[in-house]
This record gives structure tokens, sequence and C-alpha cells, in this order.
């Protein structure tokens, strides 16, 4: 926290809330959107949490745009979009039997009439998936969406339609039905079907999912429907969403002369549950309806109990109030409603054998210590390493090899060693001595170093060969120059055959020499070649970021890409000039400056220069000017559709822009060519073809914006 000596608190809490939005969205982005999260569930809640209690002590802070007041993420650009005719609202949550009583009590403070010794709940599992709104007109399955942010979601029809415990028709003998019926509830996959998955997909070589949620919620958001309806998917319905565009509870009366809109209109949550099971829907089995707080909270610990006996993956309770009149009196807050609550269990933790404690080489040289674990599964996935931090941690817990420990994984990504168990059955008899951080580099073998006041421990060799390996398989990573096939075995194999010592060698490989290796053939030497020569076009800001400069990540590179336009005037920079853009800090520019004054990194940047790697950015001041790279597309529309190697969407019509030509979201008559990318938008390929605008495949991009001519395929 930035809360230097002569802010008041006031800014310093106007700093670190703006720190925290951030922070929260980006973390709403990689679990909402790229279904790829990168803390744990715990984690983001603390985060949430402490930004709650910010804008409870100073409430100009909270501002309408603050991820509390909000749900979810934008939806990807992938599929199209979905007004929700009614919002999907997110819910609270109650993260102790306390707090799910001071929800309770909130209640009756709004309703002084209500007694919560008599109110019935309905207490349903909360499955882990994604929330699904699937609209039924005339009792057929006409729209599936994503939640998104609440507002606008994903048309994933074509692929909800895959899964096959949903309706495809509502079961006629529910009927008569309301013109339109709205459905909620989760997508999700059973834990059996989930870990098979991930058997399959290992055997494969294919991506391996963290839980059965982001598994779920993967296959679901595919763009190619058949490889959503390969996944073991299933739902459970938890709501009637809407009747005819507008919510159940507050549909008017008069409607007795409507059979359909009768019957559609209960006065219970547990009436439209039954009602959705009679139609066709999947409910699950674990739901209560229960009368009173005390026996919600008991059906609270009775699911805990019993969570690793269902077959699929829950991370607490959603308790609601049954009776739909009172949804009504109670109302929503901007993001959630005030009659249901998400009773959330505590991250879960189980005892594994500490089997030893080893220290891992970073591309900075940071000498990491893990837990070497005997496999335990814990919250969705088998666990055998986790990550210590450094040394303190280590000396904090005091885990030593040998040791009983308890391994939390808080229902999600990243596993943590909690501590040792130091009594009961399986707690060895004799401990082993206090684990002490090595004195040399398991690499290397070169001295480890902790600096006086730092708590990290570093090889300080830069020859060392663990240091190697990781600086190039960042430099060829998916953020980095995006080298496709070149992981960080086929790195390690290409140091030890002493190819590479450094990324700019990657530029002047020896087929002849590549082809000897194990596991290469004619056929992986020019796929290996192929990506790396197609690596020389990324933009300027890829190559900043596969450089590995300390502090430099993609948002950083992208600012100083476009501020200064070419890597020379950046190495050119003094570290005021490079501060002065937005987004850089004093740090991160004396960062960056001492890595380029450093010789032995000028001397692999000239050699990269050299090879012929582009050092621009598309749409980078330089671009602007006239010493941009040459107006091949001027007037030209390019419309790009699907996944790009080696550009975002945005660099990729920011490349098109810099080449003097336009980049349109959509397909038009006065469209000169589509780029067709990795699963294309069916709309716009197809407007393409009955247009007749001329496709050309995305590896081909490159061609097109270097000679503004349709490449001949
Ligand atoms: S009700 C406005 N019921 O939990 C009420 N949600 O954190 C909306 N979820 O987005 C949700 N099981 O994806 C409800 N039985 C259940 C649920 C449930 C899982 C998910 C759902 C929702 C999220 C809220």
């Amino acid at each position: 926290m930035t809360n230097g000596s002569t802010r008041s608190g006031n800014e310093a809490a106007a700093v670190r809330a703006e720190e925290l939005r951030k922070l929260i969205n980006y973390h709403n982005e990689r679990y909402f959107v790229l279904d790829s999260p990168e803390i744990t569930d715990a984690e983001y809640d603390a985060l949430v949490r402490e930004l709650r209690q910010i804008e409870a002590d100073f409430p100009e802070l909270a501002i309408p745009e603050s991820p509390t007041q909000t749900v979810g993420a934008a939806p990807l650009a992938l599929f199209g979009e979905v007004r929700h005719r009614v919002p999907m609202m997110s819910l609270d949550d109650a993260f102790s039997e306390e707090e799910l009583w001071a929800w309770a009590e909130r209640i009756v403070r709004r309703l002084p009439d209500v007694d919560l010794d008599t109110l019935a709940f309905s207490c349903e599992p909360k499955v882990d998936g994604l929330a699904m709104s699937l609209t039924y007109v005339d009792g057929r399955l006409e729209r599936g969406a994503t939640r998104g942010n609440g507002v606008v979601g994903e048309d994933v029809t074509a692929n909800v339609a895959t899964v096959r415990t949903v309706p495809r028709q509502l079961d006629p003998r529910a009927g008569p039905f309301p013109h339109e019926i709205e459905v909620r509830g989760e997508i999700y996959m059973p834990r059996a079907d989930f870990e098979a998955l991930n058997e399959r997909q290992r055997a494969a070589g294919a991506k391996v999912f963290a839980n059965p949620r982001n598994s779920a919620a993967g296959s679901l958001r595919q763009k190619d429907p058949r490889v959503t309806a390969s996944r073991p998917l299933a739902f459970w319905a938890y709501q009637l969403g809407s009747i005819d565009g507008r919510q159940p509870e507050e549909l008017s009366d008069g409607i007795e002369d409507d059979p359909a809109a009768k019957l559609w209109r209960p006065q219970r949550h547990s009436d439209a549950l039954r009602r959705l099971a009679a139609a066709g829907f999947p409910v699950s089995p674990d739901i209560r309806t229960v009368v009173g707080v005390k026996a919600a909270v008991q059906r609270c610990r009775e699911l805990a109990a019993m969570r690793h006996d269902l077959p699929y993956e829950i991370d607490g309770v959603v308790v609601k109030v049954d009776d739909l009149a009172l949804h009504t009196r109670l109302g929503a807050t901007s993001r959630a409603p005030r009659w249901a609550v998400a009773f959330k269990f505590p991250p879960e933790e189980l005892p594994t054998r500490l089997l030893d404690i080893m220290v891992s080489i970073g591309r900075t040289g940071r000498a990491t210590p893990f837990a070497k674990l005997e496999p335990v599964f814990v919250g969705g996935s088998t666990v055998s390493l986790a990550t210590l931090h450094n040394e303190d941690q280590v000396r904090a817990k005091d885990v030593r090899p040998g040791d009983l420990v308890i391994v939390r994984k808080a229902g999600d990504v990243i596993p943590e060693v909690v501590g040792p168990v130091l009594t009961g059955p399986g707690v060895p008899a004799h401990r082993s001595p206090p684990w002490r951080f090595p004195k040399t580099c398991p690499s290397c073998g070169g001295p480890l170093v902790r600096l006086e006041g730092e708590s990290d421990t570093y090889c300080t060799n830069v020859d060392c060969p663990a240091q190697r390996v990781q600086r190039i398989v960042h430099f060829a990573s998916r953020g980095g120059l995006d080298i496709e096939g070149l992981g960080e075995q086929r790195v390690i194999q290409l140091v030890e055959a002493g190819l590479i010592a450094d990324p700019a060698d990657l530029y002047h490989l020896d087929p002849d020499r590549l082809v000897e290796l194990e596991g290469f053939g004619q056929l992986s030497v020019s796929n290996l070649l192929g990506a790396i020569e197609a690596s020389k076009q990324r933009p300027l800001s890829r190559l900043l970021v596969a450089l590995g400069i300390r502090h430099v990540g993609p948002s950083a590179a992208r600012a100083l890409a476009l501020a200064f336009g070419s890597l020379d005037d950046i190495v050119g920079a003094s570290v005021e000039q490079l501060a002065s853009v937005e987004g850089i800090g004093h740090v991160i520019a004396e960062s960056i400056r001492a890595f380029f004054d450093n010789p032995a990194n000028r001397s692999v940047i000239e050699r990269l220069v050299a090879s012929g790697l582009n050092t621009r950015e598309p749409g980078g001041r330089a671009g602007l000017d006239e010493a941009g790279p040459p107006k091949t597309l001027q007037g030209r529309s390019v419309v790009v559709t699907g996944t790009l190697r080696g550009f975002t969407r945005e660099e990729a019509e920011a490349a098109i822009i810099a080449r003097g030509g336009k980049a349109p979201g959509t397909v038009s008559a006065r469209t000169f060519a589509v780029v067709v990318g990795e699963d294309p938008g069916t709309a716009k390929v197809s407007k393409a073809e009955s247009l007749g605008i001329p496709m050309i495949p995305g590896d081909r991009f490159s061609e097109l914006l270097d000679t503004g001519e349709l490449p001949v395929t």
C-alpha cells in the first residue's frame, strides 16, 4: 500500500481502493472470461472484503463502477451478446454461521413482521459451475446465455443445446406454458466425469483443467459446439428467472383467466422448483426447504459434512427465502438480492506427507522453496507440489521433510501448505531437524545469496543453466513471443545439447543439428523453425514482455511500446522520460534503465535485432509518424475474426490502422478482406461468403500487412 506519511488516511484509502478495484477486475476477467483464475477463491474474497471495508469507511469512494457494485466481467467477444430481460444478479457471501445469522437479522430489520423461527428457507447446494439462463419460447429451447456482467451475457445457445440434461422441449404434461419462460441454473461437470476428462486430456497432451468449475466453463464456452458436445456437462435448475420478461414474483394479479400464467406464477420458490422439475429440468435432490434460521444453519452444516460424498463439487450453500412475496418486499442491492445469501464453506484442508523440500530457480535467479507432497486429492484436484514462497515462510511454518502437513486448496487453484500436524495418528515419532535453505544452487552449484532486508534468495550466476532455460521459456511463452511448440522440455533439450544459451540463439538454429535430437523429425524441425520465424513479427510490446525486464508485464510493455513506438527510443530513454509514461512508475523506469544498461542484455538485444525481429509497435507513436510502417492498406477495410497467433484482437486492429487501413467489427460489401483466425465468428464468415469477400487464413495476416495484397492460397 502506498501510504505515504504526507498523505491523509483518506487519500491512502483512495489509492488502495483504486488498486483493489484494478486487481479485482483483473481477477474477475481471469475467472469469468478466461476461465483461468490465478488466485484462490479465498484470496479473491479477501480482496473484495478489503475493498468493501474501505468503501464502508469512506462512502465517497464507493463509486458505481466498483466491482463490489457489479457482477462478473464483460462477456468475451467470441460470442454474440444477449441482453438479459431480467438482470442476472450475484449473491452476497456469508463466510461463517455468524454472518448467516446477521443476514437473517437484516431481513427482520427490513420486515419487522417476519419471525425468523417460522420463516421458510430453501437450502441449496451451491454448485460450482457456470450460471446459465435458458429461454423457452412456446415450450421450446430458444436461447442459452451466460451471466456475463449480469446485464449482457454471451449467446451460447448452440453449445448449451448439446448438454444432455438441458431439455430441448418442455414436458407437455407440465403445461400449458406461458409464451416465454426463462429458467436459470448451473452448468457443471460431475466430479467423476471431470476426473475422467482430465485423464483423457492428459493422455492426449491437451490442457488439463484445474477443477470441475473451470472445466465446465471452458467446455461450454467453445466456439465449436461439437467440442462442448464431447464434454460431460450437466445442468441443475435453481431459479425460475422470468415469465414473459418479468420476474415471477412481480406478475400482477388478475391472471386467473390465463391458465398458463396462473400455473407459472408460484407463491413459493420451492413451488417454482417443483414446476421446473415437472417440466423436465433436473433439480438437485439435495435441495431442502426448512423452517427457521436454526434449521437453515443446520442444513448448511450437513451439506458441509457431505460435500465430498456428493457427485458434484460445491463450494457452499445458497440459502433463499422461500416466500416469493417477500422477495418483492426485500428487493435487491445493485448486485445481489436481499432474499438470498451464499454461505461459503471454509477452504478445504487435508493432511498429507511432506516428502521433501526442494528449491527451484526462476528466470531472475530467484530460488523458490517448494514442497514435494505425497499426492492428495484436495479442492477438486490432486496436489503433489506446493510452493513455500521463501525462506521465512518455511521457517514460520516450521515444516520439515517427513512431517505430516495440512494442505489447503481453497476450493480452487493454488495449493498451499498450512503447517505441520504435531500430534495424533500419522505423526512421525521423530522429526527431522529444521529445514535449512541450501547454500548452493541446485542447477549450477553457485552460491545462493539472500540480501539484507530482502525475503528472497537468489542464484546470482547469470550463466546458471536453470536461469537460462527459464529466460528462454519465458521468451517463447504465450505472453512473450509466443513460439508454438517451444515449451520447457524442448528448451531444456536444446540448452543441454548446446544449441542455445539465450533467446537470440533461437534465430540461428541449424536444422541439421536439430533433426539429430531425440523426438525431432523433419516435420517437427520445420514446424519449430516456422514458429520461430513467425515470432519475428510480434509487436514491440510482446518483445518487451519476452525480454523479462523486472516489473514489466503486459500492460507496462504496451504503455511503453505505444508511447515510444520503437525499441530504439525506449533503449535511448532516460529514467525521467520512461517514468513520464502513464502507468510507468519510478521503480519500473529504473528497472528498465538498469536492464538496458547491462552489457549482456544489450548484446542479446543487438543480436535479436540483427536477426530481423520487429521492434515497432503498431499504432505506437512512431507508427503514426511518417517513419511508421508503409501504408500498405491505405483506405482498405480489413475485418478480423477469431484468434490470430501472435496478435491480440487490439494488436491486430492497431496493425491494420497503422498501415492506413480500417478495422471495422462487421463485414460489409466494402470490406477488402476478412482474416479468419482460430474459432472464427460464424456470422462474419457466412456474411463474407454471401458477399463474396475474400477470406484469408490467420497465419497469412502478416503477409497481408506487409504487402497489402491478398496472399495467394
Ligand atoms: S441463485 C440472484 N442458487 O452461485 C440469485 N445460485 O454467487 C442468483 N449458484 O451466479 C443465484 N448454485 O452461478 C443460486 N442453488 C443456487 C446456486 C447458485 C450455484 C451460483 C450461481 C450464481 C452464483 C452466485
